[in-house]
């Protein structure tokens, strides 16, 4: 995926105008793997679905990806069953809905990052999933860099403000205490 903006940044903004006038208003909110992706991976947001209103196969595959415990729901039940500390309330949560960010899940992970020997397999686990959020941002910042590069701050043809509203999902973290516990160290 992220290679692919090689050769999409090779789109001259005269080379888009041709065709924007018939993009009309669909946009890359309409992806529905993209946002199944997300939502695999733990970043929930059923206010999405409304996008795939109109494709009943992408709506109830995107509605089930929802329904389901997220690749970090799994993760942190595997915290929990090796015997760290994971609030219930997070073990037990709504997981259709958007995840929350724990302190006591940030201690769990804490334990793990300060005695990697002991916790191995669950640190090389934590280090898989950076990997993993860390690539998603590298495909964002691309993105916003060749939206910004071919419509400049143009809006976008889905509504939204084009490359600040790009630019605020950098901030989106799919396993968010994996990357706060570092400043703890
Ligand atoms: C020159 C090409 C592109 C431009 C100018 C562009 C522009 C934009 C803009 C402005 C948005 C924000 C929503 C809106 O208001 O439309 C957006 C969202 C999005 N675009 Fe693109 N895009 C381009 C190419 C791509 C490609 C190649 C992909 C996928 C392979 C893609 C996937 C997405 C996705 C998944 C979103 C939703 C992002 C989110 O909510 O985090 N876009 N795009």
């Amino acid at each position: 995926m992220t290679q692919s903006w090689d050769i999409l940044s090779t789109m001259t903004p005269a080379d888009y105008l041709k065709f924007r006038g018939v993009l009309g208003s669909s946009s890359g909110f309409q992806s529905d793997q993209f946002r199944r992706f997300e939502t695999l991976l733990g970043l929930k947001d059923p206010t999405f679905l409304r996008f795939h209103e109109d494709r009943p196969q992408a709506h109830a595959a995107l509605k089930a990806a929802l329904a389901e415990p997220s690749l970090y729901d799994d993760a942190l039940a595997q915290l929990a069953i090796a015997g760290l500390p994971v609030p219930a309330e997070v073990l037990n949560r709504d997981v259709t809905q958007p995840y929350e960010p724990s302190e006591g899940v940030e201690a769990a992970w804490l334990e793990v990052y300060r005695d990697t020997e002991r916790w191995w397999p669950l640190y090389q686990l934590a280090e898989k999933l950076v990997d993993l959020d860390d690539a998603l941002l590298t495909w964002r910042h691309k993105h916003v860099v060749t939206v910004e590069r071919i419509i400049g701050r143009r809006r976008g043809t889905g509504g939204t403000e084009g490359v600040a509203y790009l630019a605020s999902t950098l901030t989106r973290r799919c396993f968010p205490e994996l990357w706060s516990l570092r400043t703890k160290l």
